[in-house]
């Protein structure tokens, strides 16, 4: 039975509550957030024993085998190296870190106590990309030569849903699942970037950070694609994130068109909602969606001693090749991505 912790008991720490409540391998024996009551009400739900608001503490009394880390994108860092420090595995949301400095201190923690890491881009568990991949795996596309993948919000999650958005990036909390589902396609490294990006819409309602990127990316092997991430589509938009994906190769192509599978649409006198299901959602009580199959796949490959399907490497290059874009965006001008 692995024991896990969960540090941060926000949105997507409960998520994390939900799939260790329910995993048949998994226990999950601690939980910790600043706010004493975000992560007393988590733990209620799903019967955490113990409840701590410093994660150092949490670290030093838990007994837990491993550690999930569910704080806000920059905040990442320091309890990263210091689970690793503590000897503990760890499951850290995406991005793995927003700095060049923490992304290398992470990595070099966890090699030097050897401790496993996995990052939650959780796009590879998709069905449709998961079908993509596939596909190109097994040579129906012929040679990878280029690609689109265009993944927004609505202005509301920049607005309401994160108190933290400010800190962040549409590049680091969409960005990061865009550049990591194009590296996994094209089974390659990004070369070169080339951003432009634009500003004023946020500023305008209170949220300094950046509207719109639109990058250009080259592949080491000579693929080329665009990736567009932008947190200012509209609020009246049903489905909060707007995902559209080409990938065309020398033989074929596969589009993707995640945003409006219109599976379930449910209207009433107030709203409209297209509940996305493939995400997440719950069935006879438990927890379906691609959005739980990564954190199952994090328990499943910690107890059978399996290679984690994102590994720490991975995500590594893919928030190095971001901050090259951020860079790019700044300068004005094409930038190659240094590792
Ligand atoms: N995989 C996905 O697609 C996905 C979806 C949503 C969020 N996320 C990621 O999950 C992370 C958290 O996002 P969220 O939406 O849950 O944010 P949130 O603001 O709802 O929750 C973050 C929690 O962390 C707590 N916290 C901050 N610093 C702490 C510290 N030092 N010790 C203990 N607790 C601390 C905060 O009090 C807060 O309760 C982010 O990295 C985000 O990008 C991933």
């Amino acid at each position: 039975m692995l024991k896990l912790a969960i540090i941060g008991a926000g949105v997507w720490g409960e998520t994390h509550a939900g799939i260790f409540a329910e995993h048949r391998d998994a226990e999950n024996v601690a939980i910790c957030d600043r706010d004493e009551s975000r992560a007393a009400a988590v733990a209620k739900k799903y019967g955490i024993k113990e409840v701590y608001t410093d994660y150092r503490e949490m670290l030093k009394q838990s007994g837990c085998d491993a550690v999930s880390i569910v704080t806000p994108d920059h905040l990442h860092g320091d309890i990263a190296v210091a689970c690793a420090e503590a000897g503990k595995d760890m499951l850290i949301e995406k991005p793995i870190a927003t700095t060049r400095e923490d992304v290398h201190r992470i990595v070099d923690a966890a090699n030097k106590h050897k401790v496993r890491v996995m990052v939650d881009l959780h796009n590879r568990w998709s069905p449709p990309f998961a079908a993509a991949k596939q596909a190109i795996d097994a040579g129906e596309l012929g040679e990878v030569q280029s690609g689109y993948f265009r993944l927004n919000d609505i202005k509301w999650v920049a607005t309401d849903m994160l108190s933290w958005s400010a800190q962040s990036s549409i590049l680091w909390f969409l960005g990061s699942h865009s550049l990591d589902t194009l590296r996994w396609l094209f089974n390659d490294d990004v070369k070169r970037v080339y951003s432009v990006s634009r500003a004023g819409v946020l500023d305008a309602l209170s949220v300094p950070a950046v509207d719109t990127y639109l990058t250009t990316l080259e592949f080491n092997n000579g693929g080329i694609a665009q990736m567009e991430n932008s947190w200012i589509t509209p609020n009246g938009n049903p489905c909060i994130n707007d995902i559209k994906c080409n990938i065309l190769g020398s033989r074929g192509m596969v589009a993707v068109d995640a945003s409006n599978h219109n599976l379930i649409q449910k209207y009433t006198d107030a709203k409209t909602e297209v509940p996305d299901v493939l995400v997440r959602n719950t069935v006879h009580g438990r927890v379906k969606g691609f959005a739980y199959e990564s954190i199952r796949s994090f328990v499943d490959c910690l107890n059978d001693g399996k290679e984690f399907v994102v590994s720490m490497e991975d995500a590594a290059k893919t928030s190095l090749a971001i901050l090259s874009i951020m860079e790019s965006a700044k300068q004005r001008l094409p930038v190659d991505v240094t590792y």
